[in-house]
């Protein structure tokens, strides 16, 4: 497969929550990037809404899914302690504010097979994963679809077992990016085996070398890209692409709120310099 699947060096990262929305994407493919919808925390329904409503608007778009990890289906008890333990510390939190913790629940696999069997039946140009791998008859069936699948990955070892599933490229995300960790590979086993995991201090740049040197892949560099200096440097270390989050998250087209918006303009969210 061409290095040049993305058509752009820069890609607008999937956000859910609300940031990346249709109106979002578009202003990212208008301007001259690409962007990817993002399917988690949503409905089948909801996320066909987006894509209907992305293409209408005549964007080019990818879209993003969480991979359910069904060990957190069945935790153990002493996972399920630890669980209970922590909603028990949340109560004096929830009192002050009015609302009650919910009960524990463990069967949200973010409608997984139903995403998947919308996205076979009604591909998009782009699919990426985060929080897991979906496995290689998900990765040949969307293929087989036409689409082009991403797995996000923070370590080699990660990026050698995602490449084993076929996927078409790979997101490097380190640690140093916006939102939560799309590491999947438990801690214990990426401290043993890959003792330059992206949780050690470094770049983004230095994961990419690292992953660029194991895999033959494209790459998709996730992870404090800012600006031009931090596009370049990822780009010299071997990534095709840079997926940004964070910088975008203030823009007017971003769906984020307006109090997430503001938290991250004032100089109290800023490091001390
Ligand atoms: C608010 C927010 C939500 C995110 N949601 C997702 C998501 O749904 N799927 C995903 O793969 N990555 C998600 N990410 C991570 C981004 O895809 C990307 O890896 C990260 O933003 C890059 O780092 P940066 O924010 O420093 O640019 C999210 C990031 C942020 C800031």
């Amino acid at each position: 497969m061409s290095h040049d699947i993305f058509g752009t060096r820069i890609i607008a990262a999937p956000m859910a929550g609300g940031t990346s929305t249709p109106d979002f994407v578009t202003a990212v493919h208008e301007a001259g990037g690409l962007g990817f919808l993002a399917a988690g925390y949503k409905t089948v329904a909801a996320m066909q809404a987006d894509i209907s409503s992305a293409r209408a608007a005549g964007a080019r778009f990818g879209m993003n899914v969480f991979v359910p990890d069904p060990a957190q289906q069945v935790p153990s008890g002493a996972v399920l302690a630890q669980l209970e333990e922590y909603r028990a510390r949340l109560r004096p939190d929830a009192r002050r504010y009015g609302v009650e913790v919910p009960p524990l629940r463990l069967d949200d696999d973010d409608h997984w097979h139903g995403k998947i069997d919308a996205l076979r039946e009604n591909p998009v140009e782009l699919v990426s994963f985060a929080f897991g791998l979906p496995g290689t008859d998900v990765v040949r069936a969307l293929q087989r679809a036409g689409s082009t699948v991403l797995a996000t990955v923070t370590t080699v070892a990660e990026a050698l077992e995602a490449a084993g599933q076929g996927v078409d490229a790979l997101v490097v995300q380190h640690a140093s990016a916006g939102g939560h960790s799309a590491a999947f590979q438990p801690y214990a086993d990426r401290h043993d085996t890959d003792p330059h995991d992206a949780f050690r201090p470094g770049t983004t740049a230095e994961l990419v070398t690292r992953v660029r040197s194991a895999v033959g892949l494209p790459l998709v560099a996730a992870g404090a890209v800012m600006d031009r200096a931090g596009l370049d440097a990822v780009l010299a270390a071997g990534a095709e692409a840079a997926q940004v989050g964070t910088a975008f998250l203030r823009t007017d087209e971003s769906g984020a709120r307006q109090l997430h918006k503001d938290a991250l303009g004032s100089p109290v969210s800023r490091k001390p310099g």
